[in-house]
């Protein structure tokens, strides 16, 4: 018992120095420090943009379309829309103006505001385990 409580003191020591640390791992970007306020937020404003008219959202209810690509891990992903490395900048950007990064893109502009865009990349950037501790389902497998 003492040696398991042992390796578990000392493995959330390394986790705690490891999240202490901010940048990338091996190229994956890490996650985004955020507010629950902004992810909860963020997660209010996904439903009010209809968002989930063309994407599919873990954690958003009815959120399952497949008209544009589905917004789920965005923790994990290099590039934003194929075209933007994966910055809290650019997908804030992103969100508010896509066209401003590609005309051509089928995306519409929504009118979202800085601020809102900011709410609505902390939800897309948070940790899963944030929702799942409050009962919402954010499968990201
Ligand atoms: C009318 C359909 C439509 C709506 C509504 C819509 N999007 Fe999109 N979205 C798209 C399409 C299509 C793409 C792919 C665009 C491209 O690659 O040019 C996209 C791409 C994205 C991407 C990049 C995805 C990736 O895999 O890198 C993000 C992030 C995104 N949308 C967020 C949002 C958010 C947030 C909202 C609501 C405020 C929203 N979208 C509303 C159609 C839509």
């Amino acid at each position: 018992m003492k040696s398991i409580s042992f390796q578990l003191c000392l493995g959330a020591l390394v986790v705690s120095l490891l999240s202490a640390c901010s940048g990338d791992v091996n190229g994956v970007p890490e996650p985004r420090a955020a507010s629950e306020t902004s992810i909860v937020s963020g997660r209010r404003l996904l439903a009010h943009y209809g968002c989930g008219l063309c994407h599919t959202i873990p954690g958003i209810p009815g959120a399952d379309s497949m008209a544009g690509p589905p917004l789920n891990c965005f923790y994990e992903r290099t590039y934003i829309a194929g075209r933007l490395s994966n910055t809290s900048d650019h997908l804030t950007k992103w969100i508010q103006d896509p066209q401003s990064i590609d005309p051509n893109t089928a995306m519409p502009n929504l009118g979202v505001t800085k601020d809102e865009a900011q709410d609505i990349a902390a939800y897309l950037y948070h940790r899963p385990s944030f929702l799942e501790r409050r009962g919402f389902d954010r499968d990201c497998s």
